[in-house]
């Protein structure tokens, strides 16, 4: 017990650093005892400066006249992305067990945070070195069923359930913007995850000592301070590892959409490749030779060698193996062009992972091991956004009527 909080307050181990440092963790997420990268490099850095521009006047005006109306673009879209990632502080909280299946095959987590922690390619020496020191399973003993009366009643009262869901389970307390899958406004609701994953994160010891003071536990806790008594934390605690989630929920059917009209390369632009995609397949000649993980590689991976910027490095394609560029249209093991099956995969993987508020399913394994579902780590593609690129490719890929060249974004990206 003694042993378990000592360690709760050591900080990750320099082997766990060293792998943090490599797949480049901190663009993301704020890494305890690892200063954040170069600008360029830092999603989460550059994304919340933008978006904290919005409450700045100054800066507001400063932006305008540099980059004039496009400014206010990027306010509004970089606040929806990265700007809430969990800071990395505090990581021997958590199970060892726990961590390293995450982080082998990982789950949407917070409800109303849109981005979710990619699949990277960590090696077993990579999650050993990130969970050594990490505690084992202690499974608490049963508590009683007035223990966990107690502990629900305690959920409502104490005002839990005005951030947190606990899987589908609904409270009379709840408000209903809860169930709904928009961004938030307010950073604490989007970091607040779904209290379902309680059970396999933590175990009971740090549970009742994050209840009584969530700074104790998690240096970086956003959450205010319940001021429970000892056995208000322990009712409470028995309940989030023992009570019941609510019954599982399929997550709602993807619908199919079908494209009418012209499937213009123009639109797919818009709405897929410079919309999300680029941000990680770029030039590098845009921004200090910093092409992004997809393409001069980045979060661990090598790089496929990928920009997504123009109609002719689409065409280019991709970096194989053997060093030569290849067809982004090639077919892949489905029969379909390897651009649609990542595509698709990314849907697939969201049905399992990214669950709706509420709409908690049964995690069964993805159906074949198949390519990285892409856009990584974010929402898959709206159906009407797949519908476009299925059309354009259908009509053998029209190239755009307007003379393309690199044209500079203000903000190089
Ligand atoms: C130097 C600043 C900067 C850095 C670094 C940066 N971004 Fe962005 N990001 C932006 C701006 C500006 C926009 C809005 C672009 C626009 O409106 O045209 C944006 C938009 C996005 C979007 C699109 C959001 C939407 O509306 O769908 C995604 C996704 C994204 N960035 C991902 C990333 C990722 C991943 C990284 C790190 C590999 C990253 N960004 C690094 C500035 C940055
Ligand atoms: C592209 C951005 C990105 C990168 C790179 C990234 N993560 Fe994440 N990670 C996320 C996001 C977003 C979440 C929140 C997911 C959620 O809550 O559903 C997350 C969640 C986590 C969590 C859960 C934290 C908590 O408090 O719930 C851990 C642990 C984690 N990441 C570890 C890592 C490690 C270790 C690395 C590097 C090996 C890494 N991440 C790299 C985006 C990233
Ligand atoms: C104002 C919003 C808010 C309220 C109210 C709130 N929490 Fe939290 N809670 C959070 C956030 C945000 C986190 C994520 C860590 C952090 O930033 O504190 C969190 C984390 C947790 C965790 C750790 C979960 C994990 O898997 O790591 C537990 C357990 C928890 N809350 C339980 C409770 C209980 C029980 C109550 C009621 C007594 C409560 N929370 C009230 C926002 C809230
Ligand atoms: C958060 C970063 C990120 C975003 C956003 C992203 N990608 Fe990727 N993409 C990667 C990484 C990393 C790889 C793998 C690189 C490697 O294997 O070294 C990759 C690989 C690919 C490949 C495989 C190339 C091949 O020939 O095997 C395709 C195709 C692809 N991405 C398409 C897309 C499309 C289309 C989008 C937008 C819908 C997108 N990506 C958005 C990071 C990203």
């Amino acid at each position: 017990m003694l042993g378990a909080l000592v360690a709760l307050c050591l900080g990750a181990s320099p082997g766990a650093k060293a792998v943090m440092a490599r797949f480049e963790c901190h663009r993301c997420h704020e890494v305890e005892g690892l200063a954040p990268p170069p600008t360029v490099k830092h999603c989460a850095g550059c994304h919340r400066e933008l978006a904290g521009s919005a409450n700045d006047a100054a800066k507001l005006e400063q932006g305008r006249k540099t980059y004039g109306d496009a400014f206010d673009r990027f306010v509004r879209r970089t606040a929806t992305h990265y700007v809430d990632v969990p800071p990395l502080v505090s990581m021997r909280r958590f199970r060892a067990s726990w961590l390293r299946s995450f982080l082998a095959d990982p789950l949407d987590l917070r409800p109303h945070l849109t981005e979710s922690m990619p699949r990277l390619p960590l090696t077993p020496a990579d999650l050993d070195a990130l969970t050594s020191g990490l505690p084992a399973d202690a499974p608490a003993p049963a508590a009683s069923p007035e223990q966990l009366a107690l502990g629900a009643r305690l959920f409502e009262a104490k005002a839990c359930t005005s951030c947190h869901l606990f899987g589908t389970r609904r409270f009379p307390s709840q408000p209903a913007a809860l169930f709904e899958v928009k961004a938030p406004a307010i950073s604490v609701l989007a970091r607040a995850p779904d209290l379902r994953h309680v059970r396999d994160r933590l175990n009971r010891d740090v549970v009742v000592k994050l209840l009584r003071s969530p700074r104790a536990v998690n240096a970086r806790a956003q959450m205010p301070n319940p001021g429970l008594s000892r056995a208000e934390a322990e009712a409470l605690a028995d309940f989030l590892l023992q009570g019941a989630l609510g019954p599982p929920v399929e997550p709602e059917a993807v619908p199919v959409a079908q494209h009418v009209g012209p499937a213009r390369y123009e639109d797919v632009e818009a709405r897929v490749f410079r919309k999300v995609c680029w941000h990680c397949h770029s030039n590098p000649d845009f921004v200090d030779g910093e092409g992004g993980p997809g393409n001069t590689g980045g979060f661990g991976f090598k790089g496929a060698g990928l920009s997504l910027a123009t109609y002719e490095e689409v065409m280019n394609g991709s970096l194989g193996p053997d060093g030569e560029y290849r067809s982004l249209f090639r077919k892949g093991p489905s029969g379909e062009p390897v651009l649609l099956e990542v595509l698709r995969r990314r849907v697939e993987e969201n049905a399992r992972d990214f669950v709706r508020p509420g709409h908690e399913a049964s995690r069964a394994p993805l159906a074949s091991a198949g390519p990285l579902g892409m856009p990584l780590g974010l929402p898959a593609l709206a159906p009407d956004d797949l519908a476009l690129v299925e059309a354009w490719i259908a009509a053998g890929k029209p190239r755009p009527a307007t003379p393309p060249g690199l044209q500079l974004t203000p903000m190089g990206r």
